[in-house]
This record gives structure tokens, C-alpha cells and sequence, in this order.
């Protein structure tokens, strides 16, 4: 990280990570960024996250076969240079225990980034073959999996709906609501295009 980077900057220059280059995070760095989810702030302080590590290359394939959405799989994970599985207790004490453990992966991605690692959120698997796979115990639910590792070339920036449509000031002012060409950019002709192609190349 640089020393001017600011907390925006970082969280900037996080951007969805889909192509690793398979090389192994150092145990200092995956530590510092489960310290990171670690102080994440928790409804009653409850801490209702659990997190499974996962660095073994045969298991991050497998792991990889359990996630994708349709046709969309994410064979990165396969890629990754380790996986965090994030599960949460919902009897820990925090009614938000979903929330907690989003906000707890967040401060992991950021930390990544500001270490010079790629990150990717994955929140479509197959919950209970997981749960089997890494022995999680039934009460828990799975949220999410986080994958990490050094990128191979640059992950485009996707656009972001400007402040302006999503920000009301004093009371919700409904004249300004998100532009419709800007929620359906992926559905031109070019877009089909692309999804073939990721489809083809099995990205997402
Ligand atoms: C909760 C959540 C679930 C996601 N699930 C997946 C996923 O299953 N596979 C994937 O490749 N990307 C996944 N993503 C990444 C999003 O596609 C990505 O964040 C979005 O396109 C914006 O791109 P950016 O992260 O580079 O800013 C997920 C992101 C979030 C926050």
C-alpha cells in the first residue's frame, strides 16, 4: 500500500479478482487479513462468524466444482491462492448475524487490496455439499466464500450509478431514480456477446 493511499482509495481499487495465479499467500498476510474481519463491528458484539480457511490446491478445486450459478461457474476459486468460507451461528446473539459476517468479509477484501492481493466474492454454491465437504456443523449458515490470491492481468472497473441516483437528502425524492440504460448495461447486443464467451471460457 502506498503511504498517501487513503481508505477510499483502497476501497477503490478493490475490484472483483477472476483470474489467479495459483501462488500461495504467506500465513503473515492471511493473518492479517482474518485480523481484519476479526474487529469487524457485530449487532451486541456477538461475533457470530466462523471462517474456514482453505489452502489446499485438490480442496480449492472441489470447492470450485460446488460454486456457480447456472452456467456461470467460478472456476477462479479453483485458482485461488486460499478460500475463506464464511459461516455464521444465528444462536450467537446478533439478529444480524447475516449482516455481521458481510461486513466482517468486507474488511477482509479491503485489507487484501491494501496488501497488494486480489479478492473475489462468491455467493452462489451449493450450501449443504459444502457444509459436508468442510465438516461445518449443521447449525451454521454459510454466507458467503472469499477468494483470495495474486491476479493475473487487470480486472476491469464495472460501472457505479452516480450519487446523485441513489442518494436522497432529508426525505426519499423519487424524481431522480437510477438511469435505465445504466441497470440494464448488460443486456445489449454486445453483452450477449460477452456472455457467451464467458460462458465459453467458464468465467463469470
Ligand atoms: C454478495 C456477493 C456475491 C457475489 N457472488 C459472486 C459469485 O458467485 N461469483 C463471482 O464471480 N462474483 C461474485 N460477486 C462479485 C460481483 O459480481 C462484483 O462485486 C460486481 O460485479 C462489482 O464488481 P467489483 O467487485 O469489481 O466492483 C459477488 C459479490 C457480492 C458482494
Amino acid at each position: 500500500m502506498k503511504e498517501s493511499d487513503t481508505v477510499l482509495d483502497t476501497i477503490k481499487k478493490r475490484r472483483s479478482v477472476r483470474r489467479f495465479d495459483g501462488t500461495k499467500i504467506s500465513d503473515e498476510y492471511m493473518e492479517q487479513v482474518l485480523e481484519a474481519a476479526r474487529w469487524a463491528p457485530s449487532g451486541a458484539n456477538a461475533q457470530p462468524w466462523r471462517f474456514i480457511v482453505v489452502t489446499e490446491k485438490e480442496k480449492l478445486k472441489s470447492i470450485a466444482e460446488r460454486c456457480y450459478y447456472k452456467a456461470f461457474k467460478s472456476r477462479h476459486v479453483g485458482e485461488a491462492g486460499a478460500v475463506v468460507v464464511i459461516c455464521a451461528d444465528p444462536d450467537a446473539g446478533s439478529q444480524t448475524y447475516q449482516l455481521d459476517a458481510a461486513i466482517a468479509g468486507t474488511n477482509m477484501t479491503l485489507t487484501a487490496t491494501s496488501l497488494g492481493i486480489g479478492s473475489c466474492w462468491i455467493g452462489a454454491f451449493e450450501e449443504q455439499s459444502l457444509k459436508n465437504m468442510l465438516n461445518i456443523p449443521e447449525k451454521l449458515k454459510l454466507i458467503a466464500l472469499i477468494a483470495f490470491g495474486y491476479e493475473v492481468g487487470k480486472a476491469s472497473v464495472p460501472p457505479r450509478l452516480p450519487l446523485s441516483s441513489i442518494v436522497h437528502r432529508e426525505t426519499y425524492d423519487g424524481t431522480n431514480e437510477p438511469n435505465i440504460v445504466m441497470k440494464n448495461r448488460y443486456s445489449g447486443p454486445f453483452s450477449v456477446i460477452g456472455k457467451l464467451l464467458r460462458v465459453l471460457f467458464n468465467r463469470r
